[in-house]
This record gives C-alpha cells, structure tokens and sequence, in this order.
C-alpha cells in the first residue's frame, strides 16, 4: 500500500481512454469529481436527475475545463426508481462496451421519513440499493474491462448505523432521519467489502474500493437549513470546511491509486478524519462483519430483482 500522504488530483495521471460513470454528478462533490477525472482525459458520464441538471453540470465542466470537457457526457438517472436504473443501463449499454470506473456518489442526508417510487426508505433505498441495483446492471462491463474499479461513497457517519434485517426499512414509527442516514453509510461499507470478496471469489479483475470524504461544504445538508433563520448557521458551520475539490480527493485516490487494494477505505488525515489529504483509513468493526454483509446482499438482490449470477458464490 502506497503511504504517501500528500495525494492531490495531479496524480491522477493520463486517464485518457478510460471511460468513467459518476452518478449525482450535477453538485458537490460529484461535480468535483467529474472536472477531475475529465481533466485527466477520462471520459466521463456524468448522471443527473433531470436535463436541467445535466446542462448546469455540463456547463459548469465547459466553464472550468473548456476542451478537457468535450469528453463529457450526460445521462439520466435517478437511484430512487428502478425502472431509471435500467433505463439508464440500458443507454449505457448502447453506448458504451467498457466501463473503467463506476463512481457511486450520489445521495442524499437525513431527510425526513419518505419512500421511494418502489416503496423503500428513501436514503437506504438512494443510497443503496439504488447504487446496488445500478452496479448489478452494469456488472457485465466491469467484468469485461481490465482493472475496472467499483467505488463507493460512505461516510464517518457509517458509526451511526446498525443492521436491523427484520425492520430495514424503520417501519412502525421507528424512523430518524440520523439512524437511516447511518444505516445506508453502512450498507455502502458492507456492499464495497462483499463485492470486493465475490470478486476475488470469481476470480473477477476488478477492484471494489471505498471512500469518504470527510466534510465537505456541499449541498447535501441545504434541506436542513431551509428555514431562513437558520442559513446564517450554515455559513457558520462552512467556515473551514473543505471545498467540494478538497472532499473529491480520497473518491479520485480510491478510483486510480496503483497502490489501493480491493476493500481498501480512504478518507482524510487529519483529526477525526474531518479533513486533509487522502489516505487509507480504518472503518468500523460493523462495516466487517461478514454475516450481515451477505444478509443485506441477498435482502438487496430480493428487494430489487437484480441478482448478481456470475458472483453467486457466498463467501465464508
Ligand atoms: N459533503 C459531505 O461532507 C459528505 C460527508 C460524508 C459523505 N458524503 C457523501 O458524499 C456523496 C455526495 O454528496 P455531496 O456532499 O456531494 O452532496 P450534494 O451536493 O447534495 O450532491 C448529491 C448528489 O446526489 C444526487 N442525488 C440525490 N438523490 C438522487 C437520486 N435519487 N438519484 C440520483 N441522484 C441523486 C443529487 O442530485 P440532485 O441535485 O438532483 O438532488 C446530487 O447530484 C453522498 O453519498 C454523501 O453521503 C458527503
């Protein structure tokens, strides 16, 4: 493992060829980390929810990168539908015969109790198993491109969460939006490590990577401070915070770094991993176990209908 601790986006290297998806690409830091990867010759789609979205995102890559973001592209999808997912898998499909690096960004933090169209908790069902459902769709071109890399977004916040198998959902009135935040951080740590290990089981020539970013002022935390005399709290709270490029930093390491192996987890260095440069960090014993990583797997592939037949083989 590479031990540098001074890793920025000029060592993203040539990236030219390698074709890249960034979901929640429009803001924060997916939009940080699409300049990045198209700054570095990848070809990037860049995934929004609406084609308001995507022509903001596509214009803010013009407006800093100008010929850098012809490699650019545009799709539609939202993690919250399934029939999105497979439309968008689709679309890919038509276009695309490799896929090189499968950045699983996009999400949402704390909101209140809502369901998706296909009836899950919102920010499991986005953050998850949108992103679960999204990677089984495409897993066939990740199969096919060699080195392809699975990376995945959690947060210090995965130390909140807890597996509840019988009540995934926080039915009955047990929901906070603070637990099925956690929660969904965790099955993104859960999902990374088994993906990593049905991998190596199948002998797959890919890597399944995890990152973090720390905080980062993005807007992720806007819905809670949409009463107006709470925004001069949230410029409080940004004041020396990390820019959304700063937070962009360990999900670009995770995603190109010849050193990172499978089920590696980066984040900042600095204290409490609030902020610094992208390094190797530690998550969790929860995030481990591999008992609740394959009951949330097979909970996923039901709950879904996407079922990952060529890395069928559960680990030990
Ligand atoms: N910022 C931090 O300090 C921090 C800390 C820890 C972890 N993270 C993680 O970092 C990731 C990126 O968040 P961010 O901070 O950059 O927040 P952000 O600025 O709010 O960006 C989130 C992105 O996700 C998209 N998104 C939300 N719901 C979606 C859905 N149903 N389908 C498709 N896309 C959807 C948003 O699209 P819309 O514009 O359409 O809503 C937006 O593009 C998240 O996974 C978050 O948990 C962030």
């Amino acid at each position: 493992m590479n031990a540098r601790t001074d890793w920025t986006e000029a060592d993203l290297g040539d990236l030219s060829g390698k074709v890249a998806i960034v979901t929640g690409a429009n803001s924060g830091l997916g939009l940080a980390t699409s300049r990045a990867l198209l700054a570095a010759g990848a070809h990037v789609v860049m995934t929004t929810r609406t084609s308001e979205k995507a022509a903001t995102a596509q214009a803010a890559v013009v407006e800093s990168l100008g010929n850098a973001a012809a490699v650019a592209e545009t799709m539609l999808l939202d993690l919250a539908d399934l029939e999105s997912i497979r439309r968008f898998s689709e679309e890919f499909h038509g276009k695309h015969s490799r896929l090189d690096l499968l950045i699983n960004n996009a999400g949402i933090m704390m909101t209140d109790a809502q369901l998706t169209i296909d009836g899950f908790e919102s920010q499991l069902g986005t953050n998850h198993l949108g992103h679960f459902a999204l990677t089984g769709r495409l897993l066939d071109l990740i199969e096919s491109t060699p080195g392809a890399r699975v990376v995945s977004l959690s947060s210090v916040a995965h130390r909140w969460g807890f597996m509840e198998f019988g009540n995934l959902m926080f039915q009955n009135g047990s929901y906070t939006p603070r637990a099925a935040y956690g929660r969904s951080k965790l099955a993104n740590l859960l999902f990374a490590y088994e993906l990593q290990r049905r991998f190596d089981a199948a002998g797959v020539d890919a890597l399944s990577v995890a990152a973090h970013p720390g905080t980062a002022g993005t807007g992720l935390a806007d819905h809670l401070f949409n009463r107006w005399y709470l925004r001069p709290l949230k410029s409080l709270l940004f004041l020396g915070i990390q820019t959304p490029r700063q937070g962009a930093r360990p999900t670009l390491r995770a995603a190109t770094d010849e050193d990172a192996a499978g089920g590696d987890f980066f984040g900042p260095r600095g204290r409490n991993e609030h902020r610094g440069a992208p390094v190797r960090v530690e998550s969790n014993a929860t995030s481990h176990s591999q008992v609740d990583a394959q009951k949330l797997w097979t909970e996923s592939e039901r709950l879904t209908g996407i079922n990952y037949e060529s890395l069928r083989t559960p680990t030990k």
